[in-house]
This record gives structure tokens, sequence and C-alpha cells, in this order.
């Protein structure tokens, strides 16, 4: 296999090429893709036609599979691997858009994955893109003052944060209990496999700072979101069928437009690897 690794921005996303998951890849072909990830943070993997059982196998070479906490999702003949589909509602009927509004996935565990991975199955004609802001990017040109003030805040996060303008879904009764009611990270994160440091925010999950009023902590949050979701933090994924695109929890934000047809059906398979406790 030739693969082709080519830039999509000056700070994130790299598109990828000539590579086939469903097949073995050699050990020069691993590290490459994975130094790749590591120093571009989104890797959009062109023309992968996997089934569920097959990306479960393929992105095992990024890491070990996080058991996701909303079970509703899993597919039945594939558990590790859930979907994501803007044809699933809420329980008041109300169309539900996976992913909407900036986050970072799943800070509320005590380990958050270190990946997400989505395979595009099914696409609207237009619109669906997925956005990405670099919380590297955005952390290194905070004033000096900014960095010295925020620079050993503790963010406490939740399931669901009070202040969140986006509801989830609520958690089927076999994950109550597994999920922690709260748990304590850095609003700082330094990147394991770097060591560079990025904002670690999270409006849907953080409920509070330690040690803070309430008032101070979501004038702080907001202002620091502002700063950076700002346009040129941001890689824009138009997706194309059959992109794999996997992306670093650790250092990006993301979030899904639902600013297209909602007759038309956008789904993928969603999957994610396994992270370490940030610090
Ligand atoms: C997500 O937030 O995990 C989903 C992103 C998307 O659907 O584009």
């Amino acid at each position: 296999m030739k693969c082709e690794i080519s830039p999509l921005s000056d700070h994130t996303g790299a598109e990828v090429r000539g590579i086939d998951l469903s097949r073995p890849l050699d050990g020069e072909m691993r590290a490459r893709l994975n130094r790749a990830f590591v120093d571009h943070s989104v890797l959009v993997i062109r023309g992968q036609t996997l089934t569920a059982a097959q990306l479960l196998a393929g992105v095992q070479l990024f890491g070990t599979v996080f058991h996701q906490h909303n079970t509703r999702f899993a597919l039945p003949e594939c558990p590790e691997i859930h979907y994501l589909s803007n044809q699933d509602k809420y329980d008041d009927g109300k169309r539900y858009i996976p992913g909407a509004g900036y986050h970072t996935d799943h800070s509320n565990a005590a380990m958050p994955p270190k990946a997400t991975i989505l395979l595009a199955l099914k696409l609207p004609d237009t619109g669906g893109d997925t956005q990405y802001v670099n919380m590297h990017r955005a952390y290194e040109d905070l004033p000096a003052e900014t960095r010295q003030r925020i620079a050993n805040l503790v963010g406490i996060h939740v399931y669901q944060s009070k202040h969140s303008e986006r509801k989830l879904t609520g958690l089927p009764p076999e994950a109550k209990g597994k999920v922690p009611e709260f748990v304590r990270h850095p609003i700082v994160r330094t990147h394991p496999e770097t060591g560079r440091k990025s904002l670690y925010l999270n409006p849907i999950r953080i409920e509070s700072i330690e040690g803070m009023g309430e008032a101070e902590a979501l004038s702080l949050l907001d202002a620091l979101l502002a700063h950076a979701t700002q346009e040129k933090y941001q890689y824009r994924h138009k997706w194309q069928p059959g992109d794999m695109v996997m992306w670093d929890n650790r250092c990006l934000l993301h979030k899904a437009n639902g600013d297209y047809d909602h007759s038309q059906v956008r789904y993928m398979y969603r999957v994610m690897l396994q992270g370490d406790t940030p610090v």
C-alpha cells in the first residue's frame, strides 16, 4: 500500500490516502499513522469500506477500545461500536442531533477517551460538517497573565452540567453506578505524548471550578470558550462517503452541525480509544 499523508490546515488535520484498514498494516505503517495522529490531532482516512467488526479491529492499531457508557447506541451485532444518527429523538419526540455544541468526549470519566473515531455511512447532500478547534493553539495565544491565572485550576466534570445549553439523552439503567458522580480535571492539560499544554474545557460537562464562586467560574469559562472557538483555531471537516475521521480529545474541542435537511439521514459508526488521567 502506498500511503500519502497531507496536512489539511496549518494547525489541525491531515488527510490519509492509500490505506485499507480492513487489511493488516506493518509495524512501520502503524508507527507512521500513530505519529501522524499525534502531530495533526485529526486524521481523515479516506475511502474506508468497513463492517463494524472490521472497524473495531482496524482502530486498535491506535490503542485500546474505550467502553462507551451510554449503551443505548450500541450496535447489537458489535456492541463496542456505537452508532450516531440524526433520526433519533428525545423522549419528548424532538430530534436529537448528537454532538451539537463544542465539547470534548466523555470528560466525566476519570480517564477520558484519547480519541474518537467516526466512520461515515450515510451523509446528507450538503452540510453536517464537524468543526474542530485546536486547544493547544488557543492556550498558547492566551495573555501571560491569563495563563498564570488558570495554571492550577481544576474543573469539576459531571455527566450533564446544569450550565450546559445542550441536553444529553438520559443514561440507561445499566449505566447507573458505572459513571462517576463527578471527576476533577485540570483546566490546563499537558498532552501525554508531546508535553504540549492545552486548554481542557467542556461546556456540556463542567459544573464548576474548584474553590471558585459560580459567577466568577462561569464568566471565566465563557471567556476561555469564546477565545478558543475563534475561527483561526478551527479545522472544519466536510464529510465524504467512506471517511473515517479520528480526533484527539486531549487537545481539541469538536461539534457537529445540524445545518442540513433532516429528512436526509446522517449515520455513522462511532468508537473511542482509552486515554489516561488528565494532568
Ligand atoms: C460527536 O460529537 O461525537 C459527533 C460529531 C459529529 O457527528 O460530527
